[in-house]
């Protein structure tokens, strides 16, 4: 099968080019090698064809379609940026990026799509308040974060509130600009897929780790930054109370959610779209993370600074159980055991050695205007 992996080159496409490789099928990756991401551009990998251009150039998305039968689009700007002037950046990259896609998709009769999706379309996490029951507190106040107060209250009556799963029927609440980009993308795929009868899977990632994970950017997860500190010789700095949960998902798994969600896209019901959260299923603190890479880097402890970021949520934990239900994929690397290899691979690496990339590069200028 010769499938289309957009943003190919990047941390987790090239994870899902080597599980398509792995698989004997047949990977075109399509990649404008944003600088941002890519500080040094990474080698095709044997047995991969690359196309170095920009998902919103029609005519280049014209010529990596064909012959395609599926495509894996994981190709968008992504993280917080900088600030509010960044917001064209990431519309262009990832919502005109993905329009572009799928009408080239709809005029070539390619019909089978797996979208990158995120849990970043949530919001703040699912809640309960022993009183109110399920409860969906707003964004944190700026006065209650710098107080340091970061647990969200109920909003009737502001009692601490007990974090649970959210499930892919939570109604979504983006929070920053990506998000919104992110929930975009999935809203334009479900219009292709009744417009054109096709089939669509989007699998929404929690937090990626592993090896190739981007680190120094503007952009890079938090475990990058803490391995960083860490090969310096520095103790990672955690924000907030280090009490915040997430889901932390090898990037193996991830590739391998695809690999699987491509598979079973014939058998899917034409005209939909489905959103399957991908993660680990077993939630971790952003403290316990950079304590199990202090110990692993054998460095120094985690320093927890109370700093806080806006826009951040504090709890985000999703339930993965229907993906394991309807395709069959479940997480298959621990928490402990994927951190050490993380860990390892940061130390190996000298990390003084790459440029750290810079923010006024973070996507090219759109190449149709
Ligand atoms: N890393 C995570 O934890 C995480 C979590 C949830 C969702 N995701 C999603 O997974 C996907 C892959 O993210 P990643 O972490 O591998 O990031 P990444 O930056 O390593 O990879 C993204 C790739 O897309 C390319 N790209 C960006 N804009 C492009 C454009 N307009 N045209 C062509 N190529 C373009 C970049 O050059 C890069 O190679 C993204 O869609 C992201 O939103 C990532
Ligand atoms: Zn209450």
């Amino acid at each position: 099968m010769r499938v289309l992996v957009t943003g190919g080159a990047g941390f987790i496409g090239s994870q899902v080019v080597a599980a398509l490789l792995a698989r004997g099928h047949e990977p075109v990756v399509l990649d404008a090698l944003l600088p941002s991401a890519h500080p040094e551009p990474p080698p095709p990998r044997p047995g991969e064809r690359r196309i170095v251009a920009d998902v919103r150039d029609r005519a280049a998305v014209d010529a990596a379609l064909d012959g395609v039968q599926a495509v894996c689009h994981q190709a968008a700007m992504v993280g917080l940026g900088k600030d509010f002037a960044d917001a064209p950046d990431y519309v262009g990259c990832n919502d005109l990026g993905t329009a572009v896609l799928l009408a080239a998709m709809a005029a070539a009769g390619v019909r089978q799509l797996v979208l990158a999706g995120s849990m970043v379309v949530y919001g703040e996490g699912s809640y309960t308040c022993t009183r109110h029951g399920a409860v969906r507190p707003g964004p944190r106040a700026e006065a209650e974060l710098a107080a340091g107060r970061f647990e969200p209250r109920c909003p009737r009556c502001g009692a601490e509130l007990r974090p649970g799963l959210v499930g892919e029927d939570a109604p979504t609440d983006p929070r920053n600009v990506y998000a919104a980009t992110k929930l975009a993308q999935e809203h334009l795929a479900a219009s292709w897929a009744r417009a054109t009868g096709g089939r669509a899977v989007s699998l929404r990632y929690h937090n990626v780790y592993g090896p190739g994970m981007p680190r120094d950017t503007p952009y890079a997860g938090v475990a990058s930054f803490f391995r960083s500190a860490l090969a310096r010789g520095q103790s990672p700095t955690v924000y907030e109370d280090g009490g915040q949960r997430r889901d932390f998902v090898h990037v193996r798994d991830v590739a391998a959610a695809n690999a699987v969600a491509l598979w079973a896209l014939p058998d899917r019901a034409p005209g939909t779209l489905t959103a399957y959260n991908t993660g680990s299923g077993v939630p971790h603190t952003v403290g316990e993370m950079a304590q199990t890479l202090a110990a692993a880097c054998g460095g120094p402890p985690p320093v927890v600074t109370g700093e806080y970021r806006l826009g951040d949520v504090r709890h985000i934990t999703a339930s993965s159980r229907r993906i394991a239900a309807d395709l069959g994929w479940r997480a298959a690397t621990g928490f402990t055991e994927g951190m050490a290899e993380f860990a390892r691979e940061g130390m190996r690496a000298a990390p003084s050695a790459r440029p750290a990339a810079t923010t006024s590069s973070v996507c090219p200028t759109n190449p149709m205007s």
